[in-house]
């Protein structure tokens, strides 16, 4: 039987770091002001959020999010020693796309160098759910032999929609920049045990409007009709939240997700090696895993480095303890993820 499995991992952050005391002396272009901008600290932060650092890309306007996928998609490539001509699919999961057409998966796809005449380009959203949506997609497509190495993608350009000012802050102290990506192809295997073995994704429209960022809506003429340097105007031009019913919402559901994905596997926690839940805040996975009864030391997290890269943080988390020694190929793992839509899901798979 064809199953799906994990060829390689890679991950790409931008070198700045940005520490929360330098974060509240940040403006829109990421200059290290005299005064304070962000009316916010690194005790509130740490406590609320267990956010230390997140990674910027430079402001210069030379770096897009098409090219931290593409250094990502480069590392998960040489992870599995596959050239990037062998690549048939790509499956590229983001919130913040180079523009708004064409998807970003083309961009990509030109950047690898790869095959224009046999290589299908999706765009997908789904926010901080996208990396198991698009899991999903790639081990259907592989399982019926439609495509043979596909690459998944999550990317995330977030440091330059965020809003630099109080008002923005229960928003921007959480995002960062970051890319993280998988190889996946097929493989001849009675062992029900191996590549991915579940996934399920979900959704509800009526949390559309907890967590969004509209900048423009096209049932309006003209689409765009603010003044995106005036404050009484400009707030579609930055992500708005509800953040307690988004952190209430997460908790349920990503618990609701786990334990379902180990009762329909037969699997428990003694079969999983790694929990590695979405990456929005420390404070919603400790208590996913109290709540699901998750031995501490199974969950990995990331988010005190990178915060919130939204699709990328499953891979980039993977990729982070694969790098350092910890997560290893051949390991159990279970995703879990919840954001905007909302969207959420779970995934078990070998890696
Ligand atoms: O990735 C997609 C999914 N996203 C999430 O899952 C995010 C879920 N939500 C959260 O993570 C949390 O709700 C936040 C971290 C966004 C906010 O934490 P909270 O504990 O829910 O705080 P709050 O919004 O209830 O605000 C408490 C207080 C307020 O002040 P008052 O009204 O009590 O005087 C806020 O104005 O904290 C204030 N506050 C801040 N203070 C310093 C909000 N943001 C900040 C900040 N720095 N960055």
């Amino acid at each position: 039987m064809i199953r799906t499995q994990v060829l390689g991992i890679g991950s790409y952050v931008p070198e700045r770091e940005i520490n929360n005391d330098e974060l509240r002396f940040l403006n829109e272009k990421h200059e290290v002001c005299e005064q304070q901008q962000i009316d916010t600290n690194d005790d509130w932060i740490q406590a609320r959020t267990g956010i230390r650092a997140r990674r910027y890309v430079p402001s210069d306007e030379s770096v897009a999010n098409s090219d931290l996928a593409a250094k990502a998609a480069t590392s998960a490539l040489g992870n599995a020693d596959v050239a990037p001509s062998e690549v048939d699919c790509i499956i590229y999961a983001t919130l913040s796309p180079d523009v708004m057409f064409p998807g970003s998966g083309v961009l990509l796809q030109h950047k690898l160098g790869i095959n224009q005449h046999e290589c299908a380009c999706y765009d997908i959203r789904q926010q901080c759910s996208g990396f198991v949506y698009g899991l999903q997609m790639a081990d259907a497509f592989i399982r019926t032999g439609m495509y043979k190495r596909v690459l998944l993608v999550g990317s995330e350009l977030q440091s330059h929609s965020l809003e630099f000012a109080t008002r923005g802050r229960d928003v921007t102290v959480i995002f960062g920049d970051g890319a993280g990506a998988f190889l996946l192809g097929p493989k001849d295997t009675g062992d029900e045990r191996d590549g991915v073995i579940y996934t399920r994704c979900q959704a509800d429209g009526a949390g559309a409007w907890e967590l969004y960022l509209k900048l423009f809506e096209t049932r309006r003429a003209p689409y765009f009709n603010y003044d995106a340097s005036d404050p009484e105007q400009n707030i579609d031009k930055y992500p708005q939240m509800h953040g307690k019913r988004v952190f209430l919402q997460a908790v349920r559901n990503m618990v609701i997700s786990t334990n379902t994905a180990l009762k329909e596997t037969g699997m428990n926690w003694n079969d999983i090696d790694w929990f590695v839940p979405h990456q929005a805040n420390l404070r919603i996975n400790q208590k996913v895993a109290e709540v699901a009864e998750i031995p501490d030391h199974k969950v990995l997290n990331t988010i005190e480095f990178y915060g919130n890269t939204t699709a990328a943080t499953v891979p980039l988390t993977i990729d982070h303890w694969y790098k350092e020694g910890r997560a290893k190929k051949g390991d159990m793992i279970l995703a879990t993820v919840f954001g905007s839509g909302f969207t959420w899901g779970s995934a078990i798979f070998r890696l």
